[in-house]
């Protein structure tokens, strides 16, 4: 019991409940925040659009570099305009030793998410007028250059906790060629840099979620693009969000066999533990990021790798099935994390590392957000619905 209720009077407010205040939305769920022309995702058809053009015509005809050129520009490039994308992008690849070197001190430890959020955040150090955002030029230069050095960091980052050297940006090979090039130093297979190339495009923007809103809310402040970018690194590493990937292989890994799916689904709801990789707020339908993810899987684990991830990759097929079968009624259905865990894991990546490759991607369509956020400016600024005391009196610490 409340020691200070029991000896002294506290004058209480009626409690409002939330049936008495229909603007409080828990979660936000359903509140429109801001205007965008960035992304559209309809989540009852299954359809994800970027500055109006259907993901899957990107993935299906389009690369990284030109999915980053039509997030920050609003138009798809003709030629001229992607090679001077391409052009400055492979300029501002390396990172600068000040942002480099605080590598070699970081514990152990670390997951290289939020190893790649403190990096980030240093990055600030080396832009001597980071809080000077009135030029819109400086704006989309600094943008560029975050999203050319986030593969760097992520790749540094993955040889250190091999005791490896980082290795610098090749700058002749695409954005997915030289991550994976900078990840092991050897020249990566066709077949893996055109699924490396599909991940990055199909994990660049994703509307109002909730990293991007992050990054929105900070940039709202005028907080600087890095501190809004490394804020929303934050908000990814939660697996309610980007941190379900990993979980997904950990979860087919101990599933172990297609015959085991059945049990272990009943199980996992019996206990009413949520299922990795299924599921989502807005998609009540298949994610179609899944669904072409899903597509590029027989020829890469053929030509990339081999009978374990092909093992994990039938699990798959069969949990799908049977959640199918059983959530169908609360529209629950595989997401983007579903199966990019699985491309993943036979492009040989560690799958603490997936993540930060989402973030690594997802960094072009963070900062289209904040572009557009510091653009047309408005202070977030939401309301709390208060349900505590009032004018409960200070006791002395003697006296309580
Ligand atoms: C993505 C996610 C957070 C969306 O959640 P949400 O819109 O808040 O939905 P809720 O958590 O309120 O779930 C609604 C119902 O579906 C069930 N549900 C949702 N996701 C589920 C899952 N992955 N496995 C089993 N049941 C699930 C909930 O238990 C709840 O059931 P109830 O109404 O009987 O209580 C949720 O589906 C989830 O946690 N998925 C697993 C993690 C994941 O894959 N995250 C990556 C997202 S891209």
């Amino acid at each position: 019991m409340d020691p200070t209720r029991s000896k002294h009077h506290t004058t209480k407010m009626a409690i409002p409940t939330i049936s008495d205040d229909p603007s409080y939305r828990p979660g936000l769920e359903g509140v429109q925040a801001c205007r965008s022309s960035i992304c559209h995702v309809d989540g009852q058809a299954g359809k994800l659009e970027y500055r109006g053009i259907d993901v899957k015509n990107l993935a299906e005809h389009s690369s990284f570099e030109e999915t980053i050129y039509l997030l920050l520009y609003n138009h798809l490039p003709v030629e001229r305009e992607l090679n001077q994308l391409n052009i400055l992008s492979q300029k501002l690849r390396r990172l600068p030793a000040p942002v480099l070197n605080p590598i070699e001190g970081f514990p152990a430890g670390i997951h290289p998410l939020i190893a790649m959020q403190a990096l980030i955040a240093l990055l600030q150090g080396d832009d001597y007028y980071a809080d000077d955002i009135s030029n819109p030029h400086h704006n989309l230069r600094r943008a560029v250059s975050l999203i050319s050095k986030a593969s760097t960091m992520v790749a540094a980052i993955e040889r250190h906790r091999h005791g490896e050297q980082a290795l610098p940006p090749v700058s002749k090979y695409s954005h997915a060629e030289n991550f994976l090039f900078m990840l092991t130093g050897e020249p990566p297979h066709e077949c893996a840099i055109k699924a490396m190339d599909l991940l990055l495009i199909l994990h660049a923007e994703h509307g109002m979620n909730n990293s991007t809103f992050t990054a929105r809310v900070i940039g709202s402040t005028n907080a600087s693009i890095y501190s809004s970018i490394s804020g929303a690194v934050g908000a990814l590493s939660g697996f309610l969000h980007g941190g379900a990937n990993e979980r997904v292989v950990r979860m087919l890994y101990s599933i172990g066999d297609p015959e085991n799916v059945e049990a272990f689904v009943e199980e996992r709801l019996s206990i009413k533990k949520k299922i990795m990789g299924i599921g989502h707020r807005v998609y009540k339908v298949k994610d179609p990021r899944a669904t072409i993810l899903q597509g590029i899987l027989p020829d890469l684990i053929e030509q990339c790798s081999g009978e374990e991830v092909k093992r994990l990759y039938n699990i798959a097929l069969r949990l799908e099935e049977v959640v199918t079968e059983k959530l169908n009624k609360k529209d629950l259905y595989p997401n983007v994390d579903f199966y990019s865990g699985i491309v993943m894991e036979a492009l040989g990546i560690a799958s603490d590392l997936f993540t930060a490759i989402f973030a690594m991607s997802r960094v072009a369509g963070w900062c289209a957000h904040w572009l557009e956020q510091v653009s047309a400016n408005r202070l977030f600024r939401p309301k709390l619905l208060y349900m505590g005391d009032h004018n409960r009196p200070y006791i002395q610490i003697k006296d309580r």
